[in-house]
């Protein structure tokens, strides 16, 4: 039976490091509060005029994810693209890595699950796949926050968490049984969407309203978070969707090499790490130096354990998300 592995990975976040101290020189917060509230340190600001956006970072992770899987563009049968931030309205990004990366054309499609896009879109490119209708699916996740933050003190509740960054995976058949994709787990639960949410532009509040109501107190057009509710959400469906994919695969925690968490907060991935008994070795965090990449977080991250050669052939690797809508996930997979 044809597998879905992951052959190659790659990741680009923006050079201009902004530290918490940086912040508090443009609002009302500090290096303790972030640190101990969310264990970050940096994040990764796109800068005016370096190029990059949503699209242009992708493409960046992408072209290292082909060269690692040993494939060129043209070897490309799909594109799913992760992001909460693309380039326009619409289109969306992954018709645009299409065209950079010179494909002369391929299906493209962008995937709108936030801190879970990754997850989901994973679980797309393994069915594609497993059904053996393509034999190779790069999957991207990428999001350009900083432009749109509220960098005031009234917006620090969410901008001191988020970054910018790319990563991205090249999904490949596999045929043999040792190795692959065990099983997705997918969830959503619309009734919270607007504790986490960017509401304005839309087309429940178009720009020219927004233009026309003239309002400096409106906040609609910044992303609004109900930090504490998200926070309890978030450790419990966690929990849940991990214990989940160990079920279905008839693991136990102490099967999984890496949990490779959605980077929300550090505090959420101590929770579930005490929660499973996991060793400091078995859950990787760089929280610390990217900030929240949203989807490009679990694509960062796991490019980053590969790089750390913490990923060897028949290693059991857990990925795990939560976020905005609210979506969350998980994957097992057999590195
Ligand atoms: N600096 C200083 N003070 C701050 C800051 C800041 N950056 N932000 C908020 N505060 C203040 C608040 O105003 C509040 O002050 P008050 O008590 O005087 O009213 C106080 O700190 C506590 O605020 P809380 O929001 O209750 O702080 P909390 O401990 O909940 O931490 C945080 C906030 C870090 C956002 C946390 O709730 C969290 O991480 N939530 C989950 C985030 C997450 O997982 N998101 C999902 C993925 S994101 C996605 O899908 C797009």
């Amino acid at each position: 039976m044809n597998q879905s592995i992951i052959s190659g990975l790659g990741k680009y976040v923006p050079e201009n490091v902004v530290t918490n101290d940086d912040l508090s020189k443009v609002m009302d917060t500090s290096n303790e509060w972030i640190i101990e509230r969310t264990g970050i340190e940096t994040r990764r600001h796109i800068k005016k005029g370096d190029g990059n956006t949503t699209a242009v970072m992708g493409v960046k992770a992408a072209k290292i994810a082909l060269e690692r899987a040993r494939l060129t563009p043209q070897d490309i049968d799909l594109i799913l693209f992760a992001t909460l931030s693309p380039d326009y309205y619409f289109p969306g990004s992954g018709v645009l890595v299409q065209e950079m990366l010179q494909i002369p054309t391929c299906p493209a499609m962008d995937i709108r699950n936030q801190c879970s896009g990754f997850v989901y879109a994973l679980a797309t490119a393994d069915q594609f796949v497993k059904t053996g209708m393509y034999q190779n699916v790069l999957v991207i996740g990428a999001e350009n926050h900083s432009g749109g933050l509220d960098m005031s003190t009234r917006g620090r509740g969410v901008s001191v968490i988020f970054g910018d960054g790319a990563g991205a995976a090249v999904v490949s058949r596999y045929e043999g049984s040792d190795r692959g994709i065990l099983s997705s787990h997918l969830h959503s639960e619309g009734q919270h969407a607007e504790e986490l949410s960017l509401i304005g532009p839309s087309t429940n509040r178009w720009v020219p309203e927004i233009i026309a109501a003239n309002d400096p107190q409106d906040t609609s057009y910044y992303p609004h978070m109900n930090g504490q509710f998200v926070f309890k959400n978030a450790v419990r469906r966690f929990s849940e969707v991990i214990i989940a994919g160990l079920e279905k695969n008839q693991l136990t925690p102490d099967q999984i090499k890496l949990l490779v968490p959605h980077q929300a907060n550090l505090r959420i991935s101590q929770f579930v790490q005490k929660k499973f008994g996991l060793r400091d070795d078995q859950v990787y965090n760089n929280i610390q130096k990217y900030g929240n990449t949203t989807a490009a977080s679990i694509p960062i991250a796991l490019t980053e354990a590969w790089e750390d050669g913490l990923l060897n052939e028949g290693d059991v690797v857990v990925l795990a998300a939560f976020g905005s809508g609210f979506t969350w996930g998980s994957t097992v997979l057999k590195w």
